[in-house]
């Protein structure tokens, strides 16, 4: 369904939204490719629900613009709205209805006959673990199933463009693989995903490709490997026996290697930021190094080897990390 000449999902260009002084998103520009996922990563009030909830048409944008399977999201929203679904962090199922009432009611608003949306309802509740909690009201139960039932209503229907608004926000480890489940499936019907996260492990899990935003804007983009590259390939923590050797430990590395090598507080650690080698992988690198480290008789009494998370992508990319309070403080911008 979704053969768009470009092959895209989604395509924006300077997508802008304001409130009052608040320039929530602030010229964005997105490419996602159709059929897959598509991580939005960033922190609370970086502007992943406004991007969204512009993107479904549910708000009008102030400046940009942006088209969904080549559609205008604002000149074509019915083509828009007809072709996307989408959860999070909006109730979307009716809390004094059970389960099953619900799935069946949005079935039928869809147009299916009573008997089919019965069918579908079923498949559903059971393809999402919910076939014990299908008689009970949405209003009792656990936050997991809570989502799972959103996720659940938001593809009955199987839309070409599904958002995933924070889908695992608040959720134990066990409902949030659950979820990402659930994702990985409705992907393989070849629904586009575009999912907002602030969790990168989430975004790591299940995104081909990433953009990280904060306040407003993209300050990076790209597939994990690509945005990991970009704080290199990962570091090695050593420890020393002897400190005196430690000015020569740090002179072999940065010989050694393309290693950004730091001194640790701890007289007798260092750290040696690796640089991306084609050829090279960081275990390589290590090896080398403690080979060298060793010919000269220096001797390493502890070692590590640590990979990049997207959270040291985040760190390297906005200078602050992506929990709340490190950062300066934006949240008292809002204009009423
Ligand atoms: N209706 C609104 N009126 C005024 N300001 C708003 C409104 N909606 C969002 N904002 C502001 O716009 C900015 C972006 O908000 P948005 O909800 O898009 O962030 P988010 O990335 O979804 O954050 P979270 O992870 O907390 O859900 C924030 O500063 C927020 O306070
Ligand atoms: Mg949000």
């Amino acid at each position: 369904m979704s053969t768009q000449t470009s092959g895209l999902a989604i395509e924006t260009a300077g997508l802008v939204k304001t409130f009052g002084e608040t320039r929530a998103v602030d010229g964005v520009d997105l490419a996602v490719p159709a059929g897959t996922v598509y991580g939005v990563l960033g922190p609370n009030g970086a502007g992943k629900t406004t991007t969204v909830k512009m993107l479904a048409t549910l708000l009008r944008p102030d400046g940009g613009e942006a088209h969904v399977f080549g559609h205008d999201i604002v000149r074509e929203a019915d083509e828009v709205r007809g072709r996307v679904s989408l959860t999070g962090q909006y109730a979307s199922v009716d809390e004094d209805l059970t389960g099953t009432e619900n799935l069946v009611l949005l079935g039928r608003l869809l147009g299916h006959r009573k008997p089919a949306a019965r069918t579908r309802a079923a498949q559903l509740l059971e393809a999402f673990g919910l076939t014990e909690a299908a008689g009970k009201q949405v209003k009792h139960y656990s936050g997991g199933m809570r989502r799972r039932i959103d996720i659940a209503a938001s593809i009955l229907s199987t839309p070409d463009l599904l958002f995933l608004d924070e889908p695992t926000t608040g959720l134990d480890p066990r409902s949030r693989n659950q979820v990402w489940d659930i994702v990985r499936a409705v992907v393989a019907q070849g629904t586009t995903v575009l999912l907002t996260t602030q969790y990168l492990d989430e975004a790591d899990q299940l995104a081909s490709r990433i953009a990280v935003i904060d306040r407003g804007k993209v300050i990076a983009e790209g597939t994990k490997g690509e945005l990991k590259a970009s704080v290199g390939a990962g570091s090695v923590h050593l420890r020393l026996r002897d400190p005196e050797r430690r000015e020569e430990a740090v002179r072999i590395l940065r010989d050694l290697l393309t290693a950004e090598v730091q001194l640790e507080p701890d007289p007798v650690a260092l750290t040696a930021r690796l640089g991306v080698a084609a050829s090279d992988t960081a275990a390589d690198q290590a090896a080398r190094a403690l080979g060298e480290l060793a010919r000269a008789g220096i001797t390493v009494d502890n070692f590590s080897l640590g990979q990049p998370s997207l959270d040291e992508v985040f760190l390297a990319l906005t200078g602050h990390d992506t929990g709340q309070g490190t950062g300066p403080e934006t949240k008292d911008e809002v204009a009423a």
